[in-house]
């Protein structure tokens, strides 16, 4: 028995997107507690496959112990979701989903540092043992204008500029080191009187997503998706911010035209035709059902969309 507790969102719509069936083989790059990949076995029996990657190693173990009763029909991988490449022949895919950012029991535990709840070490790595930069070294040494374009982009923080300066100032009085010492900065620094979120909510999304570079990731995870997937293959992805879901639509523009053009600029009388790679299966995201946001509320900013690899044999 563990403690590792993640509600799977959008499940219904995962497997009707990604339909398994035996015989398939599926990528799941975001296991987390193993929620959609128990799903997508169950669905796929009696002889469905399933690569299951985590850059979290508590997360794998915690999946092993869920997927034990479909031994010899899974295998996982600790790791980030962009080497899938490594792990899987191109174009062996059936399916391959990521369901974005982080799950509930990294935010839950203190010790992780993504809380700004609870006091705990200003960490936010999910993976804390591949080295890296935590987030109390990112914010004790990058430059107060790198801290100001991460809280604006990253955190819609409309407050940004405040912040970042009112942190170059802390951290020349002492470093920052824990997660309630910067909630507490950020609770003086931008107060919000009344507002739904917590004004340290932003902040900490930003920083997350900058500790585990997480833009980055999606984009190449993205590429090696592509390459993974045989034609007639899906790609289902699951996003919670805007800037995942610009990354996914600028990744999947080109690829989804069917001409290419040099430069810049699409002169329509510069096009040369090209078959198009992909095809959107589901492009207007699909949400929670409010059964769903009521039952789980970390669904509340989930949106779907799916996308198919076009050529032979889709
Ligand atoms: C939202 S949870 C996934 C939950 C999972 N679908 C389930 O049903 O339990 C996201 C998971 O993806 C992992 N993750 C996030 N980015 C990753 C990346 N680039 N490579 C591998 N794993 C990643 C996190 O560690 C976390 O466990």
């Amino acid at each position: 028995m563990n403690s590792f507790t993640h509600n799977p969102v959008l499940v219904a719509e995962v497997l009707a997107a990604l339909a398994p069936m035996t015989g398939r083989r599926y990528l799941d790059g975001t296991l987390g507690g193993a929620g959609h990949a128990v799903e997508i076995l169950k669905a796929s029996s009696p002889a469905g496959w399933l690569l299951g990657i985590d850059r979290d190693g508590t997360a794998l173990a915690a999946a092993a112990e869920r997927l034990a009763p479909f031994a010899g029909r899974y295998e996982l991988r600790h790791g980030t979701f962009d080497r899938m490449g490594e792990w899987v022949e191109p174009g062996s895919c059936d399916g391959v989903l990521l369901d974005l950012g982080v799950s509930s029991p990294q935010l839950d535990h203190p010790g992780r540092g993504f809380s700004f709840r609870e006091d705990g070490p200003l960490d936010m790595r999910m993976d804390p043992s591949s080295g890296g930069t935590t987030a109390a070294a990112w914010v004790n040494s990058a430059a107060v204008e790198e801290l100001e374009r991460i809280f604006f982009e990253y955190g819609e923080e409309p407050r940004a500029r405040r912040l970042a300066r009112a942190i170059g100032e802390e951290r020349n009085v002492q470093p920052l080191t824990s997660t309630r010492q910067l909630a507490a900065l950020i609770e003086r620094t931008t107060p919000r009187g009344g507002a739904r979120l917590h004004p340290a909510t932003r902040a900490f999304q930003a920083l997350r997503m900058v500790v585990n570079d997480e833009l980055g990731q999606l984009r190449r995870g993205l590429e090696a998706a592509l390459l993974a997937l045989r034609p007639g293959g899906r790609l289902a992805v699951i996003t919670f911010h805007s800037l995942e879901v610009r990354v996914l639509k600028q990744f999947a523009r080109p690829l989804t035209l069917d001409y290419t053009f040099d430069g810049e600029i699409d002169v329509p009388e510069l096009r040369r035709p090209k078959p198009p790679e992909l095809r959107w299966v589901v492009r207007r995201a699909q949400t929670a059902s409010d059964a769903e946001l009521a039952a789980n509320p970390r669904a509340r900013s989930a949106q779907l969309r799916v996308l198919e690899r076009m050529g032979h044999g889709s």
